[in-house]
């Protein structure tokens, strides 16, 4: 009675250590797999997403003062191609009312990469998707 015993002190403590390894274990996993992701989608920001919206629906601010309508990321049509050569090309040579960008190789797959993984499976509100093709 009294004191608490040696135990229970040290068990909290223990359970803390090894959730804290866990969780470092855990978030360094994510962390390496998301340095590419967070790069793409930093640069998409400031570089896409004006034109091609930040939800890749091609409905950016700057959409509505284009000639041409930025492509859909979230349409299927788009994934039907070579996406990465697609996307290389236009980013490096531009595209009618798309300018050409300096990016690098690696920035340009880290771009491809957020891409593909944010909007290729993203609901296509437009008509309705698959139906209207
Ligand atoms: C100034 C507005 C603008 C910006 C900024 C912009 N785009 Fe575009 N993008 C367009 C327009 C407009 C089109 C449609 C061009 C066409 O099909 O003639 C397009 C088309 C594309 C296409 C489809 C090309 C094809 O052959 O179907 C890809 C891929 C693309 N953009 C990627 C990007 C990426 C990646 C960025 C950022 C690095 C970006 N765009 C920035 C306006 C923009």
């Amino acid at each position: 009675m009294g004191r608490p015993s040696e135990d229970h002190v040290k068990r909290p403590f223990g359970y803390a250590i090894v959730l804290f390894l866990l969780g470092a274990a855990v978030s360094l996993a994510a962390s390496l797999d998301a340095a590419g992701h967070d790069k793409g989608r930093t640069l998409y920001r400031a570089k896409c997403q004006f034109c091609h919206g930040i939800r890749g629906d091609g409905k950016g601010p700057a959409a509505e003062s284009l000639l041409e309508h930025p492509v859909d990321f979230t349409d299927s049509k788009f994934w039907k191609d070579d996406v990465t050569k697609k996307i290389y090309e236009t980013v490096t040579q531009g595209k009618e009312m798309m300018p050409a960008f300096d990016l690098t190789p690696d920035d340009i797959a880290a771009i491809t990469s957020y891409i593909s993984h944010t909007f290729k499976n993203a609901p296509h509100d437009a008509k309705g998707g698959r139906g209207d093709q």
